[in-house]
């Protein structure tokens, strides 16, 4: 009879212990699942809205940082001044956010407030321009271009012009940032390497097409006598195509437009003959950012730098292509 009792007692006693048990994992994992993954403060601070390529990676990084993602941005504009970037990341640190990230005007001066920001214990990720700072563990990573193959490229795609003779007009970036140190030094050694190529004008249009307007029109008010126009962006690119136009000259024709960039805008013109080559400078960072920042979460260390792959385009490009651009 106690058999017999055991026996029909022992599975319910068995199902009941399998129960506590499955209730107890269950118990155990709740507090992970239910835990709201934190917001992630993120103070950036970019260089300003001096041009297209700018716009686009303002535009990537509040796409990727943004609050449906677990972010909350802080956004400052510098309009072009270190000094605003310097106040800005202080400001940063003051506030407690979990990361800085940075895209800086220029190269140099960054040391000290850099000191600050890693003696707070925030991460500063640097997109876009590079850094030079005498010790290099006061960044995290970096994530950008790599300006002088940028500019290396568009000089050998000047090595096949037709033309036996370049005069050259170039119109360099804001000095000191390095997609100017980049792209200019690219140019010096063409030069040095082509004793035939005459530099007939070097002077900065600060990126804007406003200024490389002017420029130009100033030069052909002087009738100064040029057959290239080596811009480093697309917007003094297109302030420079204004100002032949004006002057009733035909870019692409009479003038060979060699730019950098190679947005949307300026592929039209390269798709009408008025650019005859542009060396493409990749501006969506926000993703790139984004991983970095995950990673970092996770106690994964990112690597150092990170160049981002380029192409160029030329007067083969088709409308095929340009449909397809990003930006
Ligand atoms: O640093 C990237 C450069 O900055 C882009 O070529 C230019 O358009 C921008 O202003």
């Amino acid at each position: 009879m106690l058999r017999a009792l055991k026996s029909r007692l022992l599975p319910v006693i068995l199902s009941l212990c399998l129960l506590s048990l499955l209730s107890g994992c269950t118990r155990a994992a709740s507090p992970n699942t239910t835990t709201a993954a934190r917001v992630i403060t993120v103070g950036f601070s970019q260089v300003g809205a001096e041009s297209d390529w700018r716009n686009a990676n303002t535009q990537s990084m509040t796409e990727a940082l943004s609050e449906e993602n677990g972010y909350r941005l802080i956004l400052s504009d510098a309009q072009n001044k270190q000094e605003r970037q310097i106040t800005a990341i202080r400001n940063f640190i003051q506030m407690g956010v979990d990361y800085i990230v940075l895209a800086p005007t220029n190269e140099t001066g960054w040391d000290t407030v850099l000191t600050e920001a890693h003696a707070a214990g925030i991460p500063v990720i640097v997109v876009d321009r590079m850094i030079e700072v005498a010790d290099d563990t006061l960044y995290t990573c970096w994530v950008g271009s790599d300006f002088r193959k940028e500019g290396r490229t568009a000089v050998r795609f000047m090595d096949g012009l037709s033309e036996n003779s370049l005069r050259i007009v170039h119109l360099q970036g804001n000095l000191g940032s390095s997609a100017q140190i980049g792209r200019t030094a690219a140019l010096d050694e063409g030069l040095a390497e082509h004793p035939d190529w005459q530099l007939v004008y070097r002077g900065t249009g600060d990126f804007t097409q406003a200024k490389g307007q002017e420029i130009v029109n100033d030069l052909l008010d002087e009738q100064l006598d040029f057959n290239v126009i080596y811009s480093e962006n697309d917007n003094m690119a297109f302030g420079a195509i204004a100002a032949l136009k004006a002057h009733g000259m035909i870019p692409g024709r009479d003038v060979t437009i060699i730019s950098f960039d190679a947005g949307r805008r300026a592929l039209e013109l390269a798709l009408a003959g008025e650019i005859s080559f542009d060396m493409e400078c990749n501006p969506l960072h926000g993703p790139r950012v984004d991983k970095i920042i995950r990673q970092l979460e996770e106690g994964i260390q990112p690597p150092k730098l990170t160049f981002v792959s380029e192409t160029s385009f030329d007067a083969t490009i088709t409308r095929e292509v340009l449909e397809q651009r990003p930006y």
